[in-house]
């Protein structure tokens, strides 16, 4: 079915021609307690959605639209293990990964939830070795460095949990990771490392990604450089993660040395399986296990709490509000965390990889616009260089402001103005500047247009006491939670990513063309065949 086709969408139509002028400010001056009211403060988050382009009717419909879509059928198919990725046909159970030790969850017949803590134990029993040193390198040195290399769900989630967990990370232990199949970003990586004390952490699903396996090559060839030759030398340097344990194999890691995950956890939802092993070394099992309480807790909430105060439905129906009826764009993820500085790179791939589809479940055309594009930079830095389109651009920017009660250092007045700042920003948005307020201050006639702040820019303003990894499970689950349900209101399949496929192949192809001392004979179109001959023409000069 396609999403247009229920009659709350029709309803939200009526209402959006109906409503899209009305002002923030009206609204606001109309209930006193709006901004007490559009909130909800559940699992240790609070959300506040007052300054919303939202009236109660708004929300109504919303919400009717995902009864209609099925929301709850949908939140319980996935959660009973399903397969509701069915174009791989597969279960989704990033859930399963944070169920406690008692919960049963089953797949195909069997309670995947035992296998899963045997593989955290098994992540802690390396995680606290390397720790201590008890894991010493092929010289018998200890591992002081720790590299991930993957890309992807490989590697976003484990950088910015790291980056965003700094503060509880062991701080005689570094972590580096290795994405790009660009060689500088492995060289840049190693450069100042020593061999016998670094550790690869070769992370991929599938064990067979480009990127992921050229750089697993480059580092095996770095590491036995170093270390003398001797291949024995491998099962001390190199670990994996992954799905595919013949190609570990293959590769020359002995599986005793694999960290195991399930065709049922998709890449971008796999940062707190054993693709977070890199994470449980910097931070400590004991710190990895609270996270993963952080997450469940906000797991329990979505599966069960009415829509009008489930955090993730909130989130997910207003930006199904701002997608389909403003014709926003995008979405400003905006964290006034500096620990929080590769959120929005994280979510980027959770948000556009799951919802970025353009045929509903059915493979018709879906009939409306699907994921927004999703971006961000910690504030106050935004501040200073992309805030002005936000408030006085052409174009609708909602926004969702993350802040925290308690700093993590507590440096003289700086939290203080930290938040002064949030709080200002998602103000002066909401009510703006008039021209009268702003000739009032005395500004001439001429430069009133350019002073003028329209305001009525939407934004949700995210808190929560304290970044812990506890919090950071939260605030994980709750952005999964919300593309989950703007999925299954799309009607799309979230949990596939058909859409890389294509330049993998092509890829591949060119890699022959450009790496064939004959000159290939090329069928590509005419610029793609003129870029290659312009490449192999370079390589020649050099
Ligand atoms: O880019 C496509 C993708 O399949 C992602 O979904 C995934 O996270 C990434 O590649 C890495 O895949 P793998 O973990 O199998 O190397």
């Amino acid at each position: 079915m396609n999403p247009t086709q229920y009659p709350a969408w029709k309803a939200l139509t009526a209402h959006y021609k109906k409503t899209r002028r009305v002002q923030l400010r009206k609204l606001f001056a109309q209930d006193p307690q709006r901004g007490e009211r559009l909130t909800a403060d559940e699992a240790g988050i609070f959300l506040d959605y007052s300054k919303n382009r939202i009236t109660d009717e708004t929300l109504h419909l919303l919400q009717q639209l995902a009864n209609e879509a099925g929301l709850r059928a949908k939140i319980d198919a996935m959660f009973n293990g399903e397969k509701i990725n069915i174009t791989e046909n597969r279960s989704v159970l990033h859930v399963a990964l944070r169920a406690p030790r008692s919960a049963s969850i089953m797949v195909d017949g069997q309670n995947v939830v035992p296998q899963v803590h045997t593989m955290l134990d098994k992540m802690a029993q390396l995680s606290e070795r390397v720790r201590r040193g008890a894991w010493t390198g092929h010289t018998g040195r200890r591992i002081r460095n720790v590299v991930n290399i993957g890309i992807g769900g490989s590697d976003l989630g484990p950088v910015m949990a790291y980056e965003a967990l700094r503060y509880y990370s062991q701080r005689d232990l570094t972590c580096r990771f290795v994405s790009n199949v660009d060689g500088s970003d492995f060289a840049e990586a190693v450069l100042d490392l020593d061999p016998a004390e670094t550790l690869f952490i070769i992370s991929s699903k599938t064990f067979t990604t480009l990127e992921t396996m050229t750089n697993a090559h480059t580092a095996r060839e770095w590491s036995l450089a170093g270390l003398g030759g001797d291949p024995a030398s491998v099962a001390k340097h190199f670990v994996a993660v992954s799905t595919n344990a013949r190609e570990v194999a293959k590769f020359g890691i002995d599986t005793a040395n694999m960290f195991e995950f399930w065709d049922w956890v998709g890449g971008r939802y796999s940062m707190d399986s054993a693709i977070g092993l890199s994470t449980m070394i910097a931070i400590g099992p004991e710190n990895f296990r609270s996270m993963l309480d952080g997450f469940h807790q906000m797991d329990e909430h979505f599966r069960s709490a009415p829509f009008e105060r489930n955090l993730p439905v909130l989130m997910a129906l207003l930006t199904i509000w701002y997608t389909d009826f403003f014709d926003a764009h995008t979405v400003a993820i905006l964290p006034y965390e500096q620990y929080l500085k590769r959120f929005p790179a994280y979510l980027q791939q959770l948000t556009m990889e799951s919802n970025g589809k353009h045929v509903t479940l059915d493979g018709v055309r879906v009939q409306c616009d699907t994921s927004p594009i999703y971006w961000g930079e910690p504030g106050t830095n935004g501040q200073h260089s992309f805030y002005q389109l936000i408030h006085q651009g052409t174009r609708l920017v909602p926004c969702d402001f993350i802040a925290f009660g308690k700093p993590l250092h507590p440096v003289g007045r700086h939290h203080d103005i930290l938040l002064a700042n949030v709080f200002a920003q998602s103000e002066a948005l909401a009510f703006g500047k008039t021209s009268r307020q702003v000739k009032a201050d005395g500004t001439s006639d001429w430069l009133t247009p350019h002073r003028v702040f329209e305001g009525n820019r939407p934004s949700n303003t995210i808190m929560a006491e304290r970044l812990t990894p506890e919090t950071l499970g939260k605030l994980i689950a709750l952005y999964e939670h919300s593309v989950f349900t703007q999925g299954a209101i799309w009607n799309i399949d979230s949990f596939d990513q058909w859409g890389v496929e294509l330049g993998k192949v092509l890829a591949q192809r060119i890699v022959a063309e450009l790496e064939s001392e004959e000159a290939p004979k090329l069928a590509h179109d005419s610029s793609t065949n003129h870029l290659i001959r312009r490449h192999r023409m370079l390589k020649e000069k050099r």
